[in-house]
């Protein structure tokens, strides 16, 4: 009798409460136990719910966006990125859907770069058109080690902090590197993806977000459809092995103009080297969109069929736009789908590729005592 006068006025509290708590952003990221790591180790994945329904999922896994709905023109909510249901699938990712990479995204020509004097060798874990280069960050990048996740919110925003400390000589590079990641998904429908990082020794790097998008919704559609716009007059032209040649040339007159809103597939097949050493658009367009303080504005993606719109601004200083070229329905992801040819795309903001070897490139090194940052902004919209 005693214990249950005291349970009835918590209860009465706890119902008087629940009102206020739901008035703020109380309660809009979970947690749970996504699965086991080969070690034993549990991966946990974290659920981000915002006020106007979208839901992105992370993994403490690569650092991944498991997921993200969002809403088309009709208010349909769908996720608009490739990837797996479960730890497992994850697992065997070689695609870096979704995935955090690093410590170098993109290409290292030869596997091989020079800092303070001393040369660096890193496993050659890609060929493209026979020629060896260090892809991603090498073997065992940031998109396939785990990260410690801690979530947080407030009024707007909720998100989930992710730290990785990189031993001195991983993979090849130089000095100990603690990196965080944060991802956070805002009541105004943006989703943030931050990296920052600090090292004991000079080191190389450039992290990168590497979610592949199909606005539609429908991972059995074709992105060529897309219109894209990227706020770039420049390009990185590559040799077949997709290292940058040095040259920056201008996008004006070439299909590797996206300065204005352009069919994703209308021009792919067109003869033009660019296209043709990239088996389609695989390249890194400098940037020189409308600044906003640090962030630039860097590229539109839209659905024509579904209305849905992505945007996207960053502090880098250039995006790598990947049409999903190498993707050949050999992948079974989400829902059992095969994942075809250019079934998504990437929209990669980083430094150039090849940075530590490319004299032309803003620096890639980081030193003890500084803090490198990248910001990257990705808002959904639908119209
Ligand atoms: C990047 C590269 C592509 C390809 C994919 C991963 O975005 O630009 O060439 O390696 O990653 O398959």
């Amino acid at each position: 009798m005693k214990s249950l006068t005291l349970v009835l006025p918590l209860v009465a509290m706890s119902v008087l409460l629940s009102p206020l708590d739901n008035a703020g952003a109380a309660d809009t990221v979970s947690e749970a136990v996504y699965g086991k790591m080969p070690d034993g180790a549990e991966a946990r994945v974290f659920t981000l719910t915002n006020a106007n329904g979208m839901e992105a999922k992370v993994t403490e896994y690569g650092a991944i966006l498991v997921s993200i709905t969002v809403a088309d023109k009709d208010g349909n909510f769908a996720d608009v990125t490739h990837g797996y249901d479960t730890l497992e699938g994850w697992l065997t990712n070689t695609s870096y859907f979704g995935a955090t990479v690093g410590r170098f995204g993109n290409r290292i020509a030869n596997g091989k770069f020079t800092l303070e004097g001393k040369e660096y060798n890193l496993a050659t874990n890609n060929d493209p058109g026979g020629i060896p280069c260090a892809l991603h960050g090498g073997i065992k990048g940031f998109d396939k080690v785990l990260w410690k996740g801690e979530s947080f919110e407030n009024d707007t925003d909720r998100g989930v902090k992710l730290t990785y400390v990189s031993a001195d000589g991983e993979e090849g590079y130089p000095g100990t590197l603690t990196t965080v990641v944060t991802y956070t998904l805002t009541d105004d429908d943006e989703l943030i993806w931050e990296a920052s990082a600090t090292t004991d020794a000079p080191t190389v790097l450039n992290v990168v977000h590497h979610s592949y998008w199909n606005l539609s919704g429908d991972a059995t559609t074709s992105i060529n459809d897309h219109e894209l716009t990227l706020y770039a007059d420049h390009y990185l032209p590559t040799d077949a092995g997709l290292i940058p040649t040095g040259e920056v040339a201008p996008v004006a007159g070439t299909p590797m103009d996206f300065t204005t809103a352009h069919v994703i597939g209308a021009r792919v097949e067109e003869d033009f080297e660019a296209l043709k050493l990239g088996a389609g658009y695989d390249h890194a367009w400098v940037l020189s969109g409308e600044k906003d303080g640090d962030l630039t504005k860097a590229a539109r993606l839209k659905d024509p069929e579904t209305g849905r719109v992505m945007t996207i601004a960053t502090n880098q200083p250039a995006i790598q736009f990947y049409g999903g070229n190498f993707l050949d329905g050999t992948v079974e992801g989400k829902g059992g789908v095969a994942y075809q040819h250019r079934s998504a795309l990437c929209l990669e903001t980083e430094n150039y590729p090849d940075a530590p070897n490319n004299p032309k490139a803003p620096p890639a090194v980081l030193k003890p005592g500084e803090t490198y940052y990248h910001k990257m902004i990705h808002a959904f919209s639908a119209e």
